[in-house]
């Protein structure tokens, strides 16, 4: 860890009371002008740092620029967000966590990125994503499942982001089959699993999580499917990207806990409830074939069940005919 990170890391821990240049210096073993140096490091970042005399250093703000000191700082977690890495723009943090995963990065790393110049969504779209307003992250994560199960584990990212939303906003997101979360019939945050498999073993999974936090309207791509909008857009608040970043990595290691010890079942029935697609009559629209039906449930490879008996792997639904 760099001096300046960790310089930031005692200011976040002492934040309420000041701290001074001499018991830094000797904390980190360097020398009051190195200090100083690395105070105007952080205060060139955006950081708001008061010096007050005879007294030290005390955090009054921070940039809304993600840090993944920042993040880390008292994340109580097990698994997910051991380890955060946080990026300024890549191409695709899927992409970036894919390739950190085939060199052996262990399971339980979050990459996220300020901005996404090739953001993937699902059926080979784009995933609009302007730098410094949302949220791009891919989580890396090998179960010891079967290739066939791994669309399942989207459970758990769907249902760690609708929490999450729901804890920082107090909005009522719902979830649309198989992996969009909307809130007032709008998308605001889209779910894209890839993996690396053989035959019978899944190698590691990425789950990627994009969730519009505080977009404007001007910020949408024109010709987008599906009507989108943020968490800004429908709350009205200016969104907290840290603390959105801090409360999802923390929701999804206590439901992949959960989903160690019990399997799929805790994440599925929440998925299900906060659906509310049981019972609706849909009409989904796969490669330009269209099937219509009342929903029955969910089967434990994610598919929609429909009255017709029909089990239906993926595609685009709708509610109503
Ligand atoms: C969808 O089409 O609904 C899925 C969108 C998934 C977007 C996220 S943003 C973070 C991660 N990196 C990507 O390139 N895509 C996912």
């Amino acid at each position: 860890m760099k001096s300046s990170e960790r310089i930031l890391q005692l200011l976040q821990e002492s934040s309420a009371v000041c701290l001074s240049g001499e018991e830094i210096s000797r904390n980190l073993g360097i020398s009051r002008s190195a200090v100083w140096k690395q105070i105007k490091t952080l205060r060139d970042g955006g950081f708001n740092i008061e010096a007050e005399a005879a007294r030290g250093y005390r955090l009054i703000g921070a940039p809304d620029r993600l840090s993944s000191t920042v993040i880390a700082h008292k994340l109580a977690v097990k698994r997910v967000g051991q380890k955060v890495v946080v990026l300024d723009e890549v191409v695709s943090t899927n992409s970036v966590a894919f390739r950190m995963a085939e060199e052996g990065e262990p399971e339980g790393t979050v990459v996220i990125a300020e901005g996404q110049s090739g953001g993937k969504g699902r059926l080979g779209r784009v995933w609009s994503s302007p730098k410094g307003v949302n949220l791009y992250c891919s989580v890396i994560l090998r179960p010891m499942i079967q290739p066939m199960a791994a669309p399942q584990m989207t459970f758990l990212s769907v249902v760690a982001t609708a929490r999450a939303i729901e804890k920082l906003t107090g909005l009522e997101p719902r979830i649309k089959w198989p992996n969009d979360i909307l809130v007032s019939g709008k998308k605001v945050a889209g779910l894209l699993n890839e993996m690396s498999a053989e035959t019978d073993k899944v190698n590691f999974l990425i789950l990627g999580i994009g969730v519009n936090l505080n977009m404007t309207v001007d910020q949408f791509p024109g010709d987008l499917r599906h009507p989108a909008t943020s968490l800004f857009l429908e709350s009205g608040l200016q969104l907290d990207r840290t603390a959105f970043a801090k409360c999802l990595i923390q929701e999804l290691d206590e439901l992949y806990g959960e989903f160690l010890l019990k399997g799929y079942d805790p994440a599925r029935g929440e998925w299900l409830r906060r659906s509310r697609l049981e019972g609706a009559f849909v009409t989904v629209t796969d490669s330009g074939v269209t099937r219509s039906g009342r929903v029955t449930g969910i089967d434990s490879f994610g598919a929609l069940l429909l009255d017709s008996g029909e089990q239906i792997l993926s595609g685009d639904v709708r509610i109503g005919e």
